[in-house]
């Protein structure tokens, strides 16, 4: 099987390239596009012709998973056409590539096509975007529906793990409070969902691939938690007395792009067809964490 992940550079597609290229007879490519890691090609999703990308037409995999956007939901609401380009222009990009080698397409999704008043999404769940990037999301999902016949949609949301800019909430928080950082955090206490980590997606993306499954998949843990909580839980790890949390409203913190207030995902779904799977939690990332610090 040759697999392409497009956007490795990143907390999603670098944990793909690793569960990937652990397993036999896998031979899998994995791209960046500002942001070289190693072992990752560059190529640019909005412009496949560019003569400096990865040469997808030697490669031809049977498999794309497209792990590019632009993820910062504020920044989105402002910039709709930069958001469109990166989100929604990518991966017509990127379902063009899969109808030319015949392969399979895996597109990440989030929670964001939900409005966030029910929580614990199921996949025939109603969608209801309500902020930009979660409109181009939404419009991403259904022209891969519309157009290939053989994909998966896996919807995710407050992914944390290991990754190698250290960029997500979690792997900030806990960086910051073992250097013993003074920090005072306005944080959201409306905001819930069930955060996942990135290891656990990217092996069950493996399952639901290697398994020829097709269709839309919700991935999340046992926990269901606000930010505050999510932070509670870092601090109980790493915290010391110079951590101070002030809980405020989602409407107080007056953000460009309005949130799912109850978020996050069953995953009884993917359960039912893989019972032996664990989607591991919170507790279970900084207690790996908290045994290999070096600080
Ligand atoms: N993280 C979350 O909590 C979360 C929640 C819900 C859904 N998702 C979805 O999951 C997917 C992966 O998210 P992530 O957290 O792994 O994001 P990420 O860490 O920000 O990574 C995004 C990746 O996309 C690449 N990329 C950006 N523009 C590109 C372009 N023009 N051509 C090729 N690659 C490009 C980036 O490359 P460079 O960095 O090298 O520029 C990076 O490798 C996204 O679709 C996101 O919407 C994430």
């Amino acid at each position: 099987m040759k697999v392409l992940v497009l956007g490795a550079s990143g907390l999603v597609g670098g944990n793909c390239v690793k569960v990937f290229e652990s397993k036999e007879n896998v031979d899998v490519v994995g791209t960046y596009f500002s942001f070289e890691t190693e072992n990752t090609v560059f190529f640019d999703t909005l412009n496949p012709q560019n003569p400096e990308n990865f040469n997808v037409d030697e490669f031809k995999p049977n498999v794309i998973v497209h792990c590019g956007a632009l993820t910062h939901v504020d920044y989105c609401e402002d910039h709709q056409e930069e958001s469109y380009q990166k989100t929604v222009q990518s991966t017509l990009n990127a379902i063009e590539l899969c109808k030319k080698f015949n392969a399979k397409l895996v597109y990440l999704s989030t929670d964001y096509v939900f409005d966030g008043t029910k929580g614990f999404y199921k996949e025939e769940d109603e969608v209801n975007p309500l902020s930009i990037y979660g409109k181009h999301k939404l419009e991403a999902e259904l022209a891969v529906k519309k157009e290939l016949a053989d994909f998966v949609i896996v919807r995710i949301t407050n992914v944390y793990g290991d990754e190698v800019r250290g960029k997500n909430f979690i792997a900030r928080l806990s960086v910051n409070m073992q250097k013993g950082e003074p920090m005072e955090l306005r944080l959201p206490y409306d905001q819930y969902a069930t955060p996942a980590n990135a290891f656990d997606i990217a092996k069950a993306i493996w399952l639901l691939v290697n398994d020829k499954k097709v269709g839309i998949y919700h991935f999340g843990s046992t926990d269901y938690l606000n930010r505050i909580q999510l932070c509670q839980k870092v601090a109980q790890y790493f915290g010391h007395d110079k951590v101070v949390i002030n809980p405020i409203s989602t409407k107080e913190m007056n953000q460009a792009a309005d949130r799912p207030l109850l978020g996050g995902f069953s995953t009884e779904k993917f359960i039912k067809e893989y019972p032996g799977f664990y989607f591991s939690n919170v507790d279970d990332y900084l207690k790996k964490l908290k045994l290999n610090s070096t600080y």
